[in-house]
């Protein structure tokens, strides 16, 4: 989707985006309040923009292996560290939004899908280091600095898997009883995120949480997050532009919110 398209598709979410007054539901009116537009700073936070910082700054290039649906900004093999850092990792204001709702939600484990260099992996592994994070990098030297920036920031609650989505993802899945909270960033194609997406929801009970990125990013992906919202086990979406939240809580009414944020 190239950037006019993308900015006619933000157009149309403002349009048919609210705010906290749009809500009747107080579960998500608590959720969108009190979590989504927290603009608390936590500790952590600094620590995480710091390494984001250097890797900005890096000279370093490294081959890369692409196993995804590719980049919209690189064609080449050979790219810089900072350029990596600064077109696949998430903001920081989404960052930090991943790691309030890992800390309203408190997941006994997350599972992450695409690495990239580490950045939300750290967001989320900051709210609880008895919180294990699972994720997953397809490109050995984006996970060498993954692990790098994981060893400088002294987190210890993170597991990397350098392999493929297709190849790591069943094992993970099969080693939990139930999936608590898995962040959908990787390979962003309808045909995989919706493979990803079945594999993830038979595991699903009433307290967990996915969280998709870039539900606008192409139209595949916009199909993709329409055929999300239809399955039954879903009950309340939250669509923020960059993120497509997904609740399974049966005590909450089907409904798809969209708030701006
Ligand atoms: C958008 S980036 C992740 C960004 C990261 N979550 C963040 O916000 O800091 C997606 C990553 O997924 C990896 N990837 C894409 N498709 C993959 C696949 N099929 N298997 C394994 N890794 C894949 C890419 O190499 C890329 O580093």
């Amino acid at each position: 989707m190239n950037k006019l398209k993308l900015l006619f598709n933000y157009l149309g979410f403002l349009l048919k985006s609210k705010n906290e007054h749009g809500i009747q539901s107080p579960f998500v009116f608590e959720l969108y309040t009190q979590i989504i537009k927290d603009d608390q700073k936590y500790y952590c936070f600094d620590d995480i923009e710091s390494i984001r910082a250097m890797l900005l700054l890096s000279k370093q290039k490294i081959n890369v292996t692409d196993l995804g649906a590719g980049s919209k900004v690189h064609s080449s093999t050979e790219r810089r560290i900072a350029n990596i850092t600064k077109f696949s990792s998430k903001p920081a204001k989404y960052g930090q939004l991943l790691f309030r709702l890992a800390n309203r939600f408190k997941p006994s484990s997350i599972i992450e899908i695409g690495t990239s260099v580490g950045i939300s992996t750290m967001y989320l592994a900051a709210h609880n280091s008895k919180c294990t994070v699972h994720t997953i990098e397809g490109c050995p030297n984006i996970t060498k600095i993954a692990k790098i920036n994981f060893k400088k920031i002294g987190y210890n609650n993170i597991k990397i898997y350098n392999d493929s989505f297709e190849n790591a993802l069943p094992t993970i899945v099969s080693q939990h009883k139930t999936l608590d909270f898995v962040y959908f960033d990787g390979n962003h194609t309808k045909a995989a995120t919706l493979s990803y997406f079945n594999m993830c929801v038979e595991k699903t009970s009433v307290k967990s949480v996915f969280i998709f990125d870039d539900i606008y990013w192409s139209d595949e992906m916009k199909a993709a997050w329409e055929e999300i919202k239809k399955d039954p086990k879903v009950t309340t979406t939250i669509d923020v532009f960059a993120f497509g939240i997904v609740l399974f809580n049966t005590d909450l009414s089907k409904e798809n919110f969209v708030l701006r944020y």
